[in-house]
């Protein structure tokens, strides 16, 4: 291949070899259904209880849910999406000077998962962000388009306020205090990737995420409404989450498996690819703060319950993520009592 990313402009005819799985490990597109049972949680109701109810069932038996009316302002939803399918029509040479494979920096332009980990690549770009707080980290972002930095921030702000939210509703729905989440993960970093999935030539034999949990709190997903490719996987199954309009997918990150003391699951996940159209999503991401010390709330071992999990900094289990490949075990099982 000679460019770093795939968002070049030119249409691939054959997958590059590097990208393609194993039969064993490929995603059977024709036999996947949707999934019809999880909730579209509707935020704007008066009956907070009804809510907290509907959050906590869908936390426990699917580890995520969808979300209407849910605060963020249309218009910077919209804007978000505009200015993200702006950024990938860019020149590539233009793209290219934000590019990087290194995990550890706070704005790159990056392709597949972890390039330089990774055996086989994946049929995605990404532009990954570091957004809090903002006034430290808007200064690096793109300043091209040049409504970049001024959309996104305020798609950040509104995004924060939501997942900060949502942080109240489930900690409300394990029947701790509202504020007990919150105050765990200390001050929470938010990361976005942007994601852009090229139209695949063969999308049978690769994915544009494998399946993977998020390593983070909680993440905010903005999906093209227009071009399914997310699935979870439900006993044992992967069904297809189609677009909803106006929704979020909201997925809990392992660290809110850890807190919860493994009653609330951190879901697993995947993107597969299609050949006619490009996808995009947009994932934000709250983080506990490095030195966040994760262990569930005593309340919800103090009945004889075992804590399932060792307590962990967010620092020590960010590098065990990022050290390995993505499809592989749950990172979380290496924390285990
Ligand atoms: C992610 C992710 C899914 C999607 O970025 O972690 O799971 O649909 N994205 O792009
Ligand atoms: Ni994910």
């Amino acid at each position: 291949m000679d460019t770093k990313v795939l968002s070049t402009g030119v249409r691939y005819t054959s997958l590059p070899q590097s990208y393609i799985r194993p039969e064993s490990e490929r995603p059977r597109l024709s036999e996947i259904s949707d999934c019809e049972d999880v909730p579209i949680i509707d935020l704007g109701i008066a009956d907070r209880s009804k809510i907290v109810k509907q959050i906590g069932d869908a936390c426990k038996s699917f580890g995520f849910f969808q979300v209407i009316n849910h605060g963020v302002s249309p218009e910077a939803v919209k804007k978000m999406l505009d200015v993200a399918i702006e950024f990938f029509s860019l020149p590539v040479e233009e793209k290219l000077k934000l590019y990087s494979d290194d995990p550890s920096k706070t704005v790159r332009l990056s392709t597949s998962f972890n390039v330089k980990k990774e055996k086989v690549h994946n049929w995605r770009d990404y532009l990954r962000l570091h957004c809090y707080p903002l006034d430290k980290y808007v200064p690096e972002w793109p300043s091209n388009p040049p409504t970049f930095k001024e959309i996104v921030s305020n798609y950040c702000m509104e995004v924060r306020e939501l997942g900060y939210r949502l942080q109240e509703l489930i900690a409300e729905s394990l029947g701790v205090e509202k504020d007990s989440i919150k105050n765990i993960l200390g001050e929470q970093g938010q990361h976005m990737a942007v994601n852009y999935y090229p139209p695949c030539p063969e999308p049978e034999l690769t994915y544009g995420l494998p399946g993977h949990t998020d390593p983070n709190a909680l993440t905010i997903l903005l999906q093209d409404l227009h071009v399914a490719g997310l699935q979870v996987l439900i006993d044992g199954k992967w069904l297809a989450v189609n677009p909803h309009p106006n929704a979020f997918v909201i997925n809990l990150g392992d660290q809110l498996q850890a807190l919860s003391n493994g009653i609330y699951r951190s879901v697993w996940h995947r993107a597969t690819v299609n050949s006619e159209k490009p996808r995009l999503s947009v994932a934000s991401f709250l983080c506990p703060c490095d030195d966040a010390l994760i262990s569930a709330p005593t309340a919800l071992t103090e009945d004889g319950s075992a804590a399932v999990y060792r307590g962990f900094t967010y620092a020590e289990y960010y590098k065990k993520f990022w050290s390995r490949d993505l499809e592989k075990e749950h990172c979380l099982e290496l924390f285990k009592n």
